[in-house]
């Protein structure tokens, strides 16, 4: 029995990651999320979903005390590209909402699982196998919302003993929900272009290399991360995590190998192109392999040949 709310429940990780916790958890898994983006098909047809706006503490708050909520996964934000243009709204959700969501679990006792991301590092960190705790100096909004999300949950941690744990995400690579405004976005959209026989024009240069995984393995990472043994954390916010790192020259050939007559161009986007340039080629995820078993499964081949089929089905399914 495990009463989960999860925050941004209809977003590109909240929508497999909620079925999931479904999956193995026999409790209350509460999909939270805001009007407009309301959860359909078998997110809300397998259990319960209530309007949860970050934003607002009462509400958290309110559903939090009505499932008697034990784990917050924290999953609203605005990834990098947006967050450039909306600043204001990604510091009032990043920040501002991670706080509320801390508040609340300060007094319920939960403990709360928030994404960090690569986006915390800048050009002063080194870039390649990027260490665990080394400097991070993002000139980015949403890399400054993830530095000071990461702080924040170390201090709950250390002043109230709320059980904060969060992991660097790299690029995350679905074929469910699509992400909304990152930087990483093209590993996800050259393999829709792929599947529909379309041209791709990438956003970002040949030799830009940035780490990625696949959602398995990042659904893998918030759950085991969470049930880790807390005796053996020595970081809590936030670990780094990867599973493959590629340019978009190597994931275009990998893709070629199983759509022979697929075709890209490049037409650089300059705001995408300086954020990726700030983050690393590579990380070093030691800590986590060491402190709680980290191992993603999927590498590029692998996650290329599963992404194709998936979407192959998909895309047939949904075309009229
Ligand atoms: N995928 C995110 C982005 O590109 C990085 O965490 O914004």
């Amino acid at each position: 029995m495990k009463n989960v709310l999860i925050i941004g429940s209809t977003g590109q990780i909240g929508t497999e990651l909620t079925l999931e916790l479904r999956k193995r958890y026999n409790g209350n898994i509460v999909a939270g999320y805001i009007p407009g983006a309301e959860p359909a098909g078998e997110l809300l047809e397998t259990g319960p979903a209530e309007i949860v706006d970050i934003t607002n503490g009462e509400q958290i708050a309110d559903v939090v005390s009505k499932y008697k909520i034990e784990t917050i996964y924290n999953l609203a934000a605005l990834l990098s590209a947006v967050a450039e243009i909306k600043p204001q709204l990604a510091w009032k959700v990043g920040m501002d909402g991670l706080f509320n969501v801390l508040e609340v679990a300060r007094q319920y006792k939960c403990a709360v699982f928030t994404p960090s991301s690569i986006g915390v590092f800048g050009n002063n960190t080194p870039k390649d196998k990027t260490p665990q705790d080394t400097i991070r100096n993002p000139r980015t909004m949403y890399g400054v919302t993830k530095v000071g999300g990461e702080l924040l949950s170390d201090y709950y941690y250390i002043r109230f003993g709320v059980d904060t744990r969060s992991v660097r995400f790299p690029g995350l690579i679905s074929y469910t929900a699509p992400p909304g405004g990152g930087t990483t976005d093209y590993a996800v959209d050259i393999y829709y272009s792929a599947i529909r026989n379309e041209r791709f024009v990438c956003p970002i240069a040949a030799g830009t290399f940035m780490d990625m995984m696949y959602m398995p393995d990042a659904l893998k990472a918030a759950i085991q991360l969470m049930e880790a043994d807390p005796a053996r954390l020595v970081h809590r916010n936030a670990f780094n995590v990867t599973a493959m790192s590629f340019d978009p020259e190597i994931i275009y050939k990998n893709i070629r190998k199983y759509i022979p007559g697929f075709t890209m161009e490049y037409n650089v986007d300059q705001l995408r192109q300086s954020i990726a340039d700030s983050w690393p080629n590579s990380l070093d995820d030691t800590c986590a392999r060491e402190e709680w078993d980290w191992q993603p499964a999927y590498d590029l081949d692998m996650m290329t040949q599963d992404m194709l089929s998936k979407l192959k089905a998909r895309i047939q399914v949904t075309l009229p």
